[in-house]
């Protein structure tokens, strides 16, 4: 394989002295849930809550990277990994770079979760379940793709005939069909606090 002939470059600039220029402690926050659970919606308000403390992040959304940097990948299974692998590398990326890196994606296996979380050590990734029930993510409904996933209109729908494995010990869990937007994005920021990033 080619690969066996790259070697690892450690840069004079690294993430410490990133972080340092920053003024911040870098890490991903991710975020998993069913489409319409919240997740764009909370990533927004949530980066609007990080520019207010002066945090400089970055927000990794599903439809936008899937316009650009993964926009030769549809909804199986296998392009479902390679999508996860992709944004997971580039979230790490990031991370280098000095960011609070906010990850907003479907992210349904646990498999793809765990290896984005692995490219990390463990108080630089925080997997956020964003939890609401399917029947309310239906009635939602924003972009109309449950009722096009219904007609048939649209195959391997996540929830719908594409699996959503649940998350089983996430660092946090918000449950978007019973809180108010203000208060996710607060419990997000609380639980950021308590792991040091906002300190
Ligand atoms: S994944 O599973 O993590 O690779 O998906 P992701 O990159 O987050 O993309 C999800 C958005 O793509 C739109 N869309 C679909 N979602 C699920 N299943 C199918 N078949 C599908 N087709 C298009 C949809 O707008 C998702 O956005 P969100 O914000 O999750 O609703």
């Amino acid at each position: 394989m080619a690969n066996s002939f790259l070697v690892w470059h450690e840069h004079s600039v690294n993430q410490k002295m990133h972080a340092i220029q920053k003024g911040q402690r870098p890490c991903v926050i991710w975020f998993t849930g069913l489409s319409g659970s919240g997740k764009s919606t909370l990533a927004n308000a949530l980066e609007l809550a990080l520019l207010a403390r002066n945090k400089h992040s970055y927000l990794l959304d599903g439809d936008n990277v899937r316009l650009g940097l993964t926009s030769d990948l549809g909804f199986s299974d296998a392009d479902r990994i390679e999508n996860i692998r992709r944004i997971g590398e580039v979230s790490r990326l990031m991370v280098d770079a000095g960011l609070i890196v906010i990850s907003a994606f479907i992210s349904p296996f646990s498999d793809e979760r765990a290896i984005a979380k692995s490219l990390l050590p463990k108080s630089q990734f925080f997997e956020i379940f964003i939890d609401a029930p399917l029947s309310v993510c239906e009635q939602r409904d924003p972009k109309g793709l449950y009722k096009k996933a219904r007609a048939g209109e649209i195959t391997q729908f996540t929830g719908i005939d594409s699996a959503y494995e649940v998350p089983e010990t996430p660092d946090c869990v918000i449950r978007t069909a019973e809180t108010s937007v203000t208060s996710c994005v607060d419990k997000i920021i609380g639980f950021l606090e308590g792991q040091g990033v906002l300190a």
